[in-house]
């Protein structure tokens, strides 16, 4: 997970990327890998509910804080494997929203098979990834940043990726100055 800073200075509006990538009020969602819950905050603020579910229990406190704090009260916190995810959430959701760790997913087919799980009928899953440029081009207050070079994916691979565990691709947006959002359908 970034140190704050550099993270708050890449993402200044994270409310204007959630409305890029089709999230709306009266939502259901699940922030899957939610980190410090930068996104998590923003996306409480807007849906219905939100369930947060990370692997490292330390982030996901930090994120209840950052909530508390905001006195948003709508998000419960589960600790789990993102794989696991049919089994980590309560019911199904409108929305799952997963931004800067698809990358890192070693079965990415097998994760997308999970969501498609959790998601109700015509439900989406929104993919934010870091775009493939080398990482020394990505720069943010001066500092190369992101994910190693070799890691990052194309829209195409993710879309791939995605498409073969059972969702369908609906959108493909830009979220600049250095991601992509890809949302997928659950198709009824
Ligand atoms: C770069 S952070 C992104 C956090 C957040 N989505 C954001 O964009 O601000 C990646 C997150 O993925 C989580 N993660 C990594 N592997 C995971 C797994 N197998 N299951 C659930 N979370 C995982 C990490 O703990 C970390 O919080």
């Amino acid at each position: 997970m970034p140190t704050a800073g550099w993270w708050e200075a890449l993402w200044p509006d994270p409310s204007g990327v959630l409305a890029t990538i089709g999230l709306k009020a009266g939502m259901d969602v699940i922030d899957l890998c939610s980190g410090d819950g930068w996104f998590t905050l923003q996306i409480a603020k807007i849906a219905h509910h939100v369930v947060a579910i990370d692997i490292d229990r330390n982030l996901l406190e930090v994120a209840r804080h950052r909530l508390n704090e905001n006195g948003v009260t709508n998000c419960d916190f589960v600790a789990g494997d993102a794989y696991e995810l049919a089994k980590l959430a309560p019911r199904p959701v409108d929305f799952v929203f997963m931004a800067n760790a698809f990358h890192g997913v070693p079965d990415r087919p097998r994760l997308a098979q999970a969501v498609r799980e959790t998601l109700k009928p015509a439900g989406h899953f929104a993919v934010v990834n870091w775009h493939q440029r080398p990482r020394e081009e990505t720069t943010i207050l001066g500092e190369p940043r992101g994910p190693k070079t070799e890691l990052r994916m194309s829209p195409e691979q993710t879309i791939e990726a995605v498409e073969a565990g059972g969702l369908k691709l609906a959108q493909l947006v830009e979220i600049p100055p250095y991601h992509y959002g890809v949302v997928f359908e659950r198709s009824r």
